[in-house]
């Protein structure tokens, strides 16, 4: 495995921040130098071997500040073992894992900066309380109302922590 990995992250109420962490203690676990951190604090990924970035998904992609730390580092991202992964809440739809397919699409954007040698896709967390927005807020009530998703906690860790295990060879 390279000596020193990057995990970095895109989140807004923290979901995706635990997966980081948990994907960067089992890199480590497994004898790579880690380091986790928020993309906004990242200017300089010269000091690392590889990178596995990975963000919160709403409306479909990537967060704002996830793309942008893309198109920001992808020539040094290119040279790089890079891996990506996302947080959503469809697959904790009803039959969520049938969507599988459909949600690897949200990476789409990040494939057309630079192509990752691996892709983590995980179910995430809904906390409507913790929504910014009123409007937002509402419309999240409403499709529990609906019967679309239900609150609560759905991240997998054994997926998440079978994934990172996986990155071992793929990072070196
Ligand atoms: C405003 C908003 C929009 C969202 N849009 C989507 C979406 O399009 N598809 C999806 O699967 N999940 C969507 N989600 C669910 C989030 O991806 C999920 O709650 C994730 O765990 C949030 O990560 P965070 O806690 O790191 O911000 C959305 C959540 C919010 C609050």
């Amino acid at each position: 495995m390279s000596n020193k990995i990057l995990v970095t992250y895109a989140s807004r109420l923290g979901s995706t921040s635990g997966v980081a962490e948990a994907i960067g203690k089992t890199l480590a676990e497994n004898g790579a130098e880690v380091e986790v951190r928020r993309m906004e604090e990242v200017t300089d990924l010269s000091a690392y071997d590889a990178v596995v970035a990975g963000s919160a998904i709403r409306g479909k992609q990537w967060l704002p500040e996830a793309m942008q730390f893309m198109r920001t580092h992808q020539a040094v991202l290119r040279q790089k073992p890079f891996a990506a992964f996302l947080v959503c809440m469809t697959f904790a739809m009803k039959n969520g894992e049938k969507y599988r397919p459909h949600v690897a699409t949200f990476l789409e954007p990040v494939h057309a900066l630079v192509r990752p040698v691996s892709e983590g896709l995980f179910a995430g967390a809904l906390n409507i309380g913790k929504i910014e927005s009123f409007s937002k807020r509402l419309q999240f009530r409403l499709s529990v109302l609906f019967g679309v998703w239900k609150e609560g906690d759905y991240r997998d860790w054994n997926a998440i922590r079978e994934w990172a295990t996986s990155l071992g060879p793929l990072l070196s």
